[in-house]
């Protein structure tokens, strides 16, 4: 629809243009028409183009031609060995088409170039209103604000530039991501640097209509290196606030303990949180999987309980189904994040299904992580199929490329995602939130709202 009207909008351009830059008016028309329409593919833009182009070239030589003045219908066809007019008013058309398609492919060609592109799917995404469940504030790092607050703070990182750094990001599992991350989050050490992490954050997802977060960060992380608990929570709970009060978005706040350190650790990280009972919302468990099964935090979950915090683990990642059916008995959690390999196991299945467990899946990261070799591969469809509560996030979005806008995008796009799947993914992560009914409620009204009346053309969407 919003392409249709940009056509006309295009065939409009070039007849203004016309007026003053006779021949090329429709190669710069194609041109803005390819930079700036929310085209989905180069052959859609020289399609257009094309159209665009045979509608106003053929219009104008066609005219002049009724007229008796197709002073260039006839110079051309005289070059053809005396065609007729009328012949020479559809090859003009042609020409035009060419033009005008050339040019289109050529606006298009240079926005992805400069990265500016977006297609309608991305466009349509842009607008639902989503909920991230599954973030780990640390992996919000992008490289530019790591190298600015180590700048500050005196610190020299191992890599001499952002592109350096950038370079690094390359990953064959788990444990070699965790180990760039841990050696990222090294230089916050001020309530600033927390600040900032996490307001750079907000603004980012703002900008892309989250409206809801609930943000995993792993105190250990900084209290092992002698920055104090209230340091870190001070400077996350801030921003938090800030952009409550500023974005609108509503928050949650999750302490997630890492599961490489022993249980006693976590039981120490339990009691500095305790003064900051009402800023945290629940507790989590994440880091290197293998080799760390829930079964090790049985206690201290037990015990984080006890104090009125929500529960939630990492599990299935990289483990195996059994450390997903630990997490739900011994753990006793409410959610799993990732959960991929749940499929594994029939029975398993029929328990997430059954008690509405949530899964916040993140695929961007599963394929960085190598979890899954390809896109294609996600397992998110065959779960929504199974009836699984399903949803997809970023979990370290400076290292995955991408946020929330992205793994939709990328998951919808590699997996055909339908229109349906796609509100069933945005509904479910505000049903897996831990905001009130009535919150929940109002959110998921405007989900439905946003699809039922949104005027995206095609019901499979990509
Ligand atoms: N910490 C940050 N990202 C993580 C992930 N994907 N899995 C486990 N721990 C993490
Ligand atoms: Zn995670």
């Amino acid at each position: 629809m919003r392409n249709l009207l940009c056509f006309f909008g295009l065939i409009l351009l070039a007849v203004l243009l016309h007026q003053f830059l006779p021949w090329y008016a429709i190669v710069i028309a194609g041109l803005l028409f390819g930079a700036f329409a929310p085209l989905s593919s180069a052959g859609e833009a020289f399609a257009y183009g094309l159209l665009a182009g045979a509608i106003v070239w053929g219009g104008y030589s066609g005219i002049l031609n009724y007229q008796n003045e197709s002073i260039l219908a006839t110079r051309i066809g005289n070059m053809f060995g005396g065609l007729s007019a009328w012949s020479m008013v559809i090859i003009t058309a042609l020409l035009g088409g060419i033009y005008g398609g050339l040019g289109s492919l050529v606006g298009f060609w240079g926005r992805q170039l400069f990265g500016q592109g977006h297609t309608e799917l991305e466009d349509f995404i842009q607008g639902i209103p989503k909920a991230e469940l599954h973030l780990h504030i640390e992996g919000s790092f992008e490289p530019e604000l790591m190298f600015e607050i180590a700048k500050r703070n005196n610190i020299t990182l191992d890599y001499d530039s952002i592109e350096s750094l950038k370079k690094a990001y390359k990953f064959n599992n788990l444990q070699e991501f965790l180990d760039i991350y841990y050696t990222g989050a090294q230089v916050l050490i001020h309530e600033q640097d927390f600040f900032d992490l996490t307001w750079a954050y907000l603004t980012k997802v703002h900008s892309q209509n989250v409206v809801h977060v609930e943000v995993f960060f792993d105190p250990q992380t900084h209290t092992d290196r002698s920055v104090a608990f209230d340091v870190v929570i001070n400077g996350i709970h801030k921003a938090l606030e800030k952009a409550k009060a500023e974005l609108g978005i509503s928050y949650k706040l999750i302490m997630s303990y890492l599961r490489h350190l022993s249980e006693e650790a976590a039981f120490e990280t339990l009691e500095s949180s305790l003064p900051f009972k009402d800023w945290i919302d629940g507790v989590g468990l994440d880091s290197s999987e293998m080799g760390n099964p829930p079964s090790k935090f049985a206690k201290v979950f037990k015990a984080s309980a006890s104090h009125g915090y929500k529960l939630v683990a990492h599990a299935g990642e990289e483990g195996p189904a059994e450390y997903i059916w630990e997490a739900l008995d011994l753990l006793k959690v409410v959610r799993i994040d990732h959960g991929n390999r749940c499929l594994d196991d029939e029975a398993l299945v029929q328990r997430i299904v059954e008690q509405k467990i949530p899964l916040t899946l993140c695929p961007l990261s599963n394929v960085e992580l190598k979890v899954i070799q390809k896109m294609e591969e996600h397992p998110v469809a065959e779960m929504l199929e199974k009836g699984i509560l399903a949803t997809i996030h970023s979990d370290d979005p400076a290292y995955f490329g991408g946020y929330m806008n992205e793994n939709y995008y990328e998951t919808a796009k590699a997996l055909n995602l339908t229109e349906d799947q796609l509100m069933q993914l945005a509904i479910n992560a505000f049903e897996a939130s831990w905001l009130s009914p009535e919150e929940k409620g109002k959110h998921i009204a405007q989900v439905k709202d946003y699809f039922h009346s949104s005027k995206y053309s095609q019901k499979q969407v990509v």
